[in-house]
């Protein structure tokens, strides 16, 4: 079974109450169950952490290496200013994909920078709960044709 690690980064704590009109009404524990339930859907196991802090995010990446197959991960406002996270993301070599709730391009400027985008598969954006759902199905699909690869290739 695939094995996809989930990270929300600092204030998605606060989902349903902060800047409803960007984040919109459901709450963290809702959109965990949203993924939870997606994820059961496409017969993937999740783990998923919430942390305000980057040196966590940092951990969380770094010791994900013995489990995750992929990861899917909103740095939140870390993604514009986090080397450590960017550096974490490249060291344990796992796909993964960078989501956002709001659509960040159509936002301040200081957001349309991400430090982590560039070491990450792909980035899905703007689509609200629907970002992290859409980068669960393509990291099912990363990880499928990860292995056929693998598979594919001869024995060293
Ligand atoms: C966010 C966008 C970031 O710019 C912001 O700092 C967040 C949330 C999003 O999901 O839209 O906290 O990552």
């Amino acid at each position: 079974m695939s094995h996809i690690l989930v990270i929300h980064g600092p204030n998605i704590d606060l989902l349903g109450m902060r800047e409803r009109a960007i984040y919109g009404k459901a709450s963290l524990s809702r959109l965990n169950e949203l993924i939870r339930e997606r994820a059961k859907d496409l017969g993937v196991q999740v783990r998923i952490s919430q942390s305000n802090h980057e040196g966590d995010i940092v951990s969380l990446i770094g010791k994900s290496k013995d489990w995750a197959d992929a990861i899917i991960v909103n740095p939140a406002a870390y993604t514009h200013t986090s080397v450590a996270i960017r550096d974490a993301i490249l060291a344990v070599q796992i796909p993964t994909i960078e989501v956002h709730l709001s659509n960040v391009y159509e936002r301040e400027t200081f957001r349309h920078r991400s430090l982590t985008a560039g070491v990450c598969v792909g980035l899905i954006v703007g689509f609200g709960s629907q970002s992290y759902l859409l980068a669960l199905e393509a990291a099912v699909n990363i990880i499928k044709e990860h292995r056929k690869n693998e598979a594919g290739k001869p024995a060293s």
